[in-house]
């Protein structure tokens, strides 16, 4: 399958996203894999005619946010982000009314209808930078409350909450972490900014998927704590072979961001399934928030 692949997209002028967490073999076959900006930037950077974004929804209707002349596949379009869905752009709208209009940050892992109803976007890699950069005292994040609080902790600016969360992240606990840290004792610990403030606490270095693989690079540590989704142990490990990785839990596994195989991809790009229509109308404006936090320096 793997060479039928790399066949079909070359045929297509494809090129395939994978990001961070996705099953190690499609992250192998993938041209390019990174966190959720990175994936944004290359998305819009390819001059592929087709993107098959490999991840969950709102990446793939994120890339097809950027590049409106280009076909947007996703090979599973069942995979989405259970945090994604705890915001509908009428609450949104509702509650921002009720906190006086106050500037709208929207994490990523939302819809393309969402993010039309912010004022601008933010990955867990940029958060901070973005909630700095704004030019207002208080905004409103969301959909992640950790996410949030983290940034709130990093800055002087008023922020509100909106309670969603990753339903893996929010669910690794200070027993946890104590028994990682207990069980290897030479590791460090590093945090996804999705996770609640007390594991955020015992976190040596709080960083977004890509920020991890670069964090152990750059460290003299020899062992690492990984506290978020265990997909990432394929590419960091594979990045520093001569380092170890340990999961923070077992159980920090994403079912949506495994339900993507290597069949659905031939498939996929075989029959152009799983392509991602945003409406134009709906499109513009979340365009107006991602182009935002992407061209923010
Ligand atoms: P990153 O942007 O850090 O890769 O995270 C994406 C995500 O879905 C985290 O749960
Ligand atoms: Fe969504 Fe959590 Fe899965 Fe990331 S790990 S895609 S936030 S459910």
């Amino acid at each position: 399958m793997k060479d039928q692949i790399k066949r079909l997209a070359k045929e297509r002028n494809a090129i395939i996203l994978a990001h961070n967490y996705q099953p190690a073999n499609i992250q192998d076959i993938a041209d390019l894999c990174g966190d959720s900006l990175e994936m944004s930037i290359k998305a819009a950077a390819t001059d592929a005619d087709i993107i098959v974004c490999c991840g969950v929804k709102f990446m793939a209707e994120t890339a097809a946010i950027l590049s409106p002349d280009k076909i947007v596949l996703m090979p599973n379009p069942e995979a989405g982000c259970p945090m994604a869905d705890m915001v509908t752009p009428e609450a949104l709208v509702k509650r921002k009314a009720e906190l006086n209009g106050i500037p709208v940050i929207t994490y990523v892992n939302s819809s393309a209808a969402v993010k039309a109803v912010s004022d601008i976007c933010c990955t867990s890699a940029n958060v901070v930078k973005v909630v700095n950069a704004l030019d207002a005292d208080k905004v409103l994040m969301t959909p992640d409350r950790n996410l949030a609080e983290y940034a709130a902790a990093n800055t002087d600016k008023e922020i509100h909450l909106w309670e969603g969360y990753c339903p893996f992240h929010n669910a690794l606990t200070v027993d946890d972490i104590k028994a990682a840290k207990a069980t290897h004792p030479d590791a460090l610990f590093i945090a996804h900014p999705e996770c609640r403030p007390e594991i955020l606490e015992l976190a040596d270095a709080i960083e977004s998927t890509s920020g991890m693989i670069r964090f152990a690079g750059e460290s003299d540590a020899k062992a690492f704590i990984l506290g978020t989704e265990n997909g990432l142990l394929h590419p960091i490990a594979k990045a520093h072979p001569t380092k170890t990785f340990y999961p923070a839990s077992e159980k920090l596994v994403c079912t949506d961001m495994k339900k993507t195989t290597l069949a659905h991809i031939v498939n996929s790009l075989e029959t152009l399934s799983g392509r991602i229509f945003v409406p134009e109308d709906i499109r513009i404006k979340a365009l107006g928030a991602v182009q935002k936090m992407i061209n923010m320096k």
